[in-house]
């Protein structure tokens, strides 16, 4: 089968979905592999690189998508912006396009796929099991855009974070506060830690304290009877009343620090407003929110998707797409969860869908002119 690899359009992506490492690697497994001209360049991969690797370098995009059976892409597909064409009217019917659809956010688009005869596997939907933890591309995402969010939150504070005993003066260390301990938050945690700051951290789950203490950070309490986590470990969306209790029990907290970085998320939900504007107009000027809810909503009620503001002196960074700040890395990794996924799914150069395997059935959005995955089926009805 032949796989191609288009550059991404969505403006601000830099993101390939193969690096020439994994060209070879898939190529091996029995696949041919075609790249868009420059398509990685972004990332930090030329064509040079990616022909060594055994890839074909097509220029022309018509003809890359007409020829493939199978895309990887990072973005869902959009219109093209040279072409005026949408990029699922470029492929072919049957054709499978593995990518971060977000199909629970883009319900119409998932139709839209079904209705070409695009089959769509979806990482954000691959499950968060031991058997696919090589493929979670949203746990190697977001384990890396932690790391990025506390460097970028750094770089607009006027202070810096470790505690110093200088002639000129003692310096107190800065204060970073977390909200929500998934993936992305302990990155977070682990990196201003290692940069020399004081770390607190709010999860609902309280399953996670054990896990903030041992990276070094405090966990802030909320008392609660509720059941926070589903069976398969999950955060459930929480009350109203919880949430207010937390909104004032954290209070005390956000106004008091430096950074507040939220990364709060509920899955298949709008994220849950945990920053109100009332606690921004508390905090000290010159501190500094990031909020990296913002695609879905955001935590912070005053925050701009991909804008970096200032209110209430406070610096207010919406920066929905933080893993294409570290392109490379990000490429890396994610081509790697999908070199994982074909590997999985595939003999011999040939995808074989089983659709009674988990990963398949949890990850696989459209088939065969159809939209199959129970979660989008459930929210189209
Ligand atoms: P995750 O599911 O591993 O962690 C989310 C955490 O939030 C869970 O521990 C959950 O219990 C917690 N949570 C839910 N409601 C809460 C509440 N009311 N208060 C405190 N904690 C609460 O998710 P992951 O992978 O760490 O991603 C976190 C967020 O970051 C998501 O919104 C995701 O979309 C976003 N993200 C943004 C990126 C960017 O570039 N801006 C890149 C990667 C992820």
């Amino acid at each position: 089968m032949i796989i191609a690899v288009p550059k991404e359009i969505l403006p601000g992506e830099n993101r390939v979905a193969a690096v020439p490492d994994v060209v070879s690697k898939l190529i091996k497994a029995g696949f041919e592999v075609t790249i868009e001209k420059d398509a990685g360049l972004n990332a930090g991969f030329t064509d040079d690189n990616y022909m060594k690797h055994g890839a074909k370098i097509i220029q022309n995009v018509v003809e890359l998508y007409a020829g493939a059976d199978i895309v990887l892409k990072v973005q869902r597909p959009i219109e093209h912006p040279q072409l005026n064409k949408h990029e699922l009217d470029l492929l072919k019917e049957g054709t499978l396009l593995i990518t971060f659809l977000y199909p629970l956010f883009h319900l119409e688009l998932a139709k839209k796929c079904a209705e070409k005869g695009i089959n769509v596997i979806s990482m954000d939907m691959i499950p968060r099991t031991t058997l696919a933890q090589k493929m979670d591309a949203l746990s190697s995402q977001a384990n890396l855009a932690g790391y990025k969010s506390v460097l970028m939150a750094a770089n607009h504070l006027g202070k810096i974070f470790p505690l110093m005993m200088t002639a000129a003066g003692t310096i107190s260390p800065a204060k970073v506060v977390i909200m929500g301990a998934g993936v992305a938050g302990l990155q977070a945690l682990g990196t201003a830690k290692r940069l020399g700051a004081v770390v607190e951290v709010s999860d609902i789950r309280p399953a996670v304290k054990e896990e903030v203490q041992s990276l070094g950070g405090r966990f802030i309490e909320v008392e609660t009877d509720e059941n926070m986590q589903d069976a398969g470990g999950y955060a459930k969306e929480a009350s109203p009343e919880f949430l207010r209790k937390q909104k004032e029990v954290i209070f005390k907290h956000v106004t008091e620090a430096d950074i507040v970085i939220t990364t709060a998320l509920i899955p298949g939900k709008k994220s849950p407003i945990l920053v109100t504007e009332e606690m921004v107009k508390n905090m000290r000027p010159g501190s500094v929110v990031l909020d990296m809810a913002t695609e879905f909503g955001g935590n912070c009620e005053i925050s701009e998707k991909g804008k970096t503001v200032k209110k209430y002196g406070v610096t207010i960074i919406g920066e929905p797409n933080i893993p294409s700040l570290v392109a490379t890395h990000a490429s890396e990794m994610y081509s790697k969860n999908v070199l994982n996924l074909l590997t999985h799914i595939s003999n011999a150069g040939q995808v074989e869908l089983k659709l009674d395997d988990e990963i398949v059935k949890g990850s696989l959005i459209t088939y065969k002119k159809e939209v199959v995955n129970q979660r989008v089926k459930d929210l189209i009805k």
